[in-house]
């Protein structure tokens, strides 16, 4: 079984994505993860993300060894992420790879942007994680204090605001809720109700068996 969890940044696909995985024994992807590592690689190059040849050389080199790296969670990264992210070349590069660790058995929960539409369209499952801007940011603010980082509540609604711009707009598989997803709204959801709710819907679509 493969489930496809798409949204904007922080809507808390991540936490229930890995939190889904474990309790129906599916693999778990951040593909997230992976456009970071493109991204952060080419700023610790003293690069440009939205260079596309400089991009691309990235994804191709990619070591999905390094993906745990605590750099890769901070708000550069998911900038030049977004950025790396619009340039078509590094998403083909990156897409054999999610293909691949998506089909392995016994399947997989993917979180991104385009797994429902581009990626996986084939998935049993699809959720659409969403929240309110000012909900999401007010969350990545706390996460950021939890670890102890510096940050304005301001700056991070602002950054919040610029990467869901990019993510829409962009031509090359845009932040959209696939036909077949089912949009799940957390802004009034803690983790644990909406776990719950996504179970359920899961339970009601996964096949027999
Ligand atoms: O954790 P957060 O929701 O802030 O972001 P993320 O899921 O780690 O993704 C970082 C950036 O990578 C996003 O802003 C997207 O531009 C890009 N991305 C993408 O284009 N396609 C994906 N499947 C996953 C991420």
């Amino acid at each position: 079984m493969i489930i496809a969890i798409d949204g904007p940044a922080a809507a808390g696909k991540g936490t229930l994505a890995r939190r889904l995985a474990a309790h129906f024994g599916l693999n778990y992807l951040d593909t997230g993860a992976l456009y970071r590592a493109v991204g952060w690689a080419v700023v610790r190059a003293k690069g440009d993300p939205a260079d596309p040849v400089a991009a691309e050389a990235a994804a191709r080199a990619l070591d999905p060894a390094g993906l745990s790296s605590p750099d890769l969670r901070t708000e550069t990264a998911g900038q030049a992420a977004s950025k790396v992210a619009a340039i078509p070349a590094v998403r083909a590069a990156l897409l054999e790879f999610q293909r691949a660790y998506a089909t392995r058995a016994p399947g997989a929960v993917l979180d991104g942007r385009d797994i429902g539409t581009v990626v996986c369209p084939a998935a049993e499952v699809k959720l659409f994680i969403t929240a309110s801007v000012e909900c999401r940011a007010a969350r990545r603010l706390k996460e950021l204090l939890d670890k102890g980082e510096s940050a304005i509540g301001e700056r991070v609604l602002e950054e919040m605001r610029e990467r869901d711009a990019r993510d829409r707009a962009r031509s090359v598989a845009p932040l959209v809720p696939a036909a077949d997803a089912v949009v799940l709204d957390t802004t009034e959801l803690n983790a644990e109700a909406a776990f719950a709710k996504a179970v359920a819907i899961i339970s009601e679509r996964r096949p027999a068996g």
